[in-house]
């Protein structure tokens, strides 16, 4: 090689490099404000979005606000205060940031909710999601088949339990779940010996799997403990579906119910490998991540984000343009295909 082209290669590169740095500073810094990290699920959306935002050269303020509302409010507040250029938040409680929103508006700040709808504020520019209703509809549907209500007459009993009232995405994980299950409780195949059937009866105050487990204890003790049978719990997600697999260990005797949950979170795993957890509903915060990361891309540049709803999701202030990503059902037959092929987890990570 001659020195003249190894020097204008040199020259050619550093000018190459310069760009790059350049066009990282630019970039500008995003604001990724996530409810806790006591619930699985937030750290690996933190994580992929971090990662991901990273790679295409924004710097990112990440941070988690322990489930207290307060705390969530004081971060997004010192993200408008340091210039973060565009907010994605995954809210504690979808009603309480209209306020700190209002800030984020008049500052020209563009911002996205993440996988839970913020709810009266007209400063939410998109949201990004799973289809949480077919979410519902999904869980609904496996209890369905498996107790094969189509053809049998029953009555089945059935227990619910949901999530944080306050989350939006309860709305229709709950709801899309008992529009399937409703015709058969109307017929009377599924009966709730409980009586516990309304949303706020069934919800768990911070998806807290001890708060279920407790309000399931009681529940077994007051209306199982004659040997009744319990044949099925629709739960709205695994930190729940953990409750009542705990309180079943300990205080139940019965025929063993098909539950149901979501998120394949590590502890779950194996407990649908060993048939304690009938199934839950996959969402790949891989698949979320990357798909907001170009919905960020978008804004950033002056465009407009993909979206595949502009129907679903009213926030209260109107329609909130959506993507929605598709959840994949687990059971024991595809959770080797789904999360370790896929390296979601390791095999050492759900022993
Ligand atoms: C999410 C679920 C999660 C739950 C508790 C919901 O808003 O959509 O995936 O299980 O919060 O973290």
């Amino acid at each position: 090689m001659n020195k003249k082209f190894v020097a204008l290669t040199a020259a050619a590169l550093c000018v190459a490099a310069m760009g790059t740095m350049a066009s990282a500073e630019e970039k500008g810094v995003i604001g990724v404000a996530m409810p806790t990290q006591d619930l699985q699920r937030w750290n690996q959306d933190g994580e992929n979005m971090k990662a991901q935002l990273e790679e295409k050269g924004y710097t990112v303020d990440l941070q988690y606000a322990g489930n207290e509302v307060q705390t969530q409010v004081s971060q997004i507040e010192n993200m408008i205060a340091n210039g973060d250029q565009l907010l994605v938040i995954a809210s504690i409680e979808g009603d309480s940031l209209g306020t700190v929103l209002a800030q984020a508006k008049e500052a020209g700040i563009p911002v996205i909710a993440y996988d839970r709808l913020i709810m009266n504020t007209d400063a939410v520019s998109y949201y990004a999601t799973f289809d949480n209703y077919l979410v519902g509809k999904t869980q609904g549907q496996y209890l369905v088949d498996a107790l094969d209500l189509e053809n049998q007459d029953g009555p089945f009993n059935l227990e619910m339990v949901t999530g944080d009232p306050g989350d939006n995405n309860v709305n229709f994980f709950f709801g899309g779940a008992m529009d399937v299950l409703q015709p058969y409780i109307d017929e009377g195949k599924l009966v709730v010996p409980s009586g516990q059937m309304t949303k706020d009866e069934v919800a768990t105050a911070g998806w807290d799997t001890a708060t279920a487990q407790s309000r399931f204890e009681n529940i077994l003790s007051s209306y199982y403990a004659d040997g009744t049978n319990l044949d099925a719990v629709l739960a709205s997600n695994d930190s729940t579906a953990l409750g009542v697999v705990n309180a079943l260990a300990a205080n139940y005797t019965g025929e063993y119910p098909v539950i149901t949950g979501q998120d394949c979170d590590i502890a779950n795993v194996p407990h649908i490998v060993d048939g304690t957890q009938a199934m839950s509903v996959f969402k790949d915060t891989r698949t979320l991540a990357s798909k907001v990361v170009e919905m960020v891309d978008a804004i950033m540049q002056g465009g407009e984000a993909p979206v595949n709803d502009e129907e679903t999701y009213d926030n209260g202030t109107g329609v909130i343009p959506s993507y929605l990503c598709e959840p994949t059902p687990v059971t024991v037959d595809n959770y080797q295909e789904i999360l370790i092929d896929s390296g979601y987890y390791t095999e050492d990570q759900i022993q």
